[in-house]
């Protein structure tokens, strides 16, 4: 009796719960599929495509598959820091090689470039429960859950201009320029997500600078190394800030740069300010991981691992990446070929690029021509294939001509 009256009072457990917003994107994806037209064209997602519009299996990774299936011996636990030696290869892969000697520099394997940020920011906060960081915006939609999610304050500035197409250096720096030692800073290392501006060298080394006066502690996510101009291009910013910090996180994923997306691969490393703090740090992030996955997932991992010890699937590897590069550059390029207000295109990298439309205007394009992008006016350059991207690129500018 006694308990009928509660339970008639107060919702149990889930009856607490409210209804979440279905994520944007995925219901984006869920409107294309659902669509008859033949030529409509998906460039909401954020995977690479082929010219077929497919979304392939490296060789080298299928290759690799095939070696681990032959000769994995075990599926025994490997321990919150994943897999050792894959973490060991991609440490001079994000930081050069001269890195890989470098005892300041420590790293676990995480469930994709999600994982690496979520871990992140929860050893932030275990360090500093009022710790603050600033990000430009826009970004990628999920910065702001990961991150806050695990306590972290963001103090948001202004990063792009989506009418002029300019980064906006000069309120970036100045928002930078009221930072405390110790706050810290969340840069895309390359192929910005979602507009596809990216630091110059010059910008990179300016914030460098300010990140050494400031004592700031640079987060960088370093997400499609290798999409953007090649695999070392793409890295140079992060060397210089990593450098140039005392301290410094980097978020990498691997999901995008060997197109194994669903395997989730990616890795954290910390610079720590001395070998000593770094064996801290490391401690830290193992008794972090282990209350949030205990394990990474090992599969992605273990592929990796086999490609780049290995030297020919590691050239050819490489070579497919840069054959994606090269077609992302390509369509870039035909895009920015088609039209004037179209041409910032051509100088941005990555998948990603946003276009100057409104929310009617992107509703428009995809009741009329079948063309799917988010809201935003964010599209997947590679989502467009040779024979559909000047029937794209014709749609936006009637749109922008109103
Ligand atoms: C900017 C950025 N960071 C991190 C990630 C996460 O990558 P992963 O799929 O490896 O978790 C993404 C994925 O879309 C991204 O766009």
């Amino acid at each position: 009796m006694q308990s009928g009256v509660l339970v008639a009072n107060s919702p149990t457990l889930f009856d607490r719960l409210g209804a979440q917003k279905p994520d944007a994107l995925l219901q984006l994806i869920a409107l294309c599929n659902a669509d008859p037209r033949p030529d409509k064209i998906d460039v909401g997602v954020g995977v690479y495509k082929d010219s077929a519009g497919n979304t392939p299996i490296l060789r080298a990774v299928k290759k690799a598959e095939a070696i681990l299936l032959e000769t994995q011996e075990t599926k025994s636990y490997l321990g919150s820091q994943g897999d050792a030696r894959f973490v060991e290869l991609i440490k001079p892969i994000a930081f050069g090689e001269g890195a890989s000697g470098d005892d300041r520099i420590v790293g676990v394997q995480t469930p994709g470039g999600c994982g690496a940020l979520r871990l992140g920011a929860e050893l932030i906060v275990a360090a500093d429960p009022d710790a603050r960081i600033f990000v430009g915006q826009p970004t990628w939609p999920n910065h702001g859950p990961l991150i806050e999610c695990a306590g972290v304050r963001m103090v948001n500035h202004p990063y792009y201009d989506n009418q002029s197409h300019a980064i906006l250096f000069d309120e970036m720096m100045s928002a930078l320029g009221e930072g405390r030692p110790g706050d810290l800073v969340l840069v895309h290392g390359c192929c910005h997500n979602p507009t596809g501006a990216d630091l110059s060298l010059d910008q990179w080394r300016a914030l460098a600078d300010i990140v050494s006066r400031r004592g700031l502690i640079p987060f960088v996510d370093l997400a499609y190394q290798g999409l953007g101009h090649g695999l070392e291009a793409d890295a140079e910013g992060t060397r210089l800030v990593v450098e140039a910090a005392d301290q410094a996180l980097v978020a990498h994923s691997n999901d995008k740069n060997f197109g194994i997306y669903r395997e989730r691969t990616g890795s954290l490393f910390i610079k720590a300010s001395s070998k000593a703090a770094a064996g801290t740090v490391m401690s830290n992030l193992l008794g972090l991981a282990r209350t949030m996955w205990s394990m990474p997932p090992d599969h992605g991992a273990a592929v990796v691992r086999i490609v780049l010890d290995d030297a020919d699937l590691r050239a050819d590897w490489r070579s497919e990446l840069d054959e994606m590069c090269a077609r992302i550059r390509s369509l870039r390029a035909r895009l920015a070929a088609y039209d004037e207000r179209l041409a910032y295109i051509g100088d941005q990298n990555g998948m990603f690029s946003m276009l100057p439309l409104s929310p009617e205007q992107v509703l428009a394009v995809r009741e009329k021509d079948g063309i799917y992008m988010a809201g935003s006016g964010r599209f997947n350059v590679v989502g467009l294939s040779d024979d559909n991207v000047d029937r794209f690129a014709a749609a936006v500018v009637r749109e922008m001509d109103g």
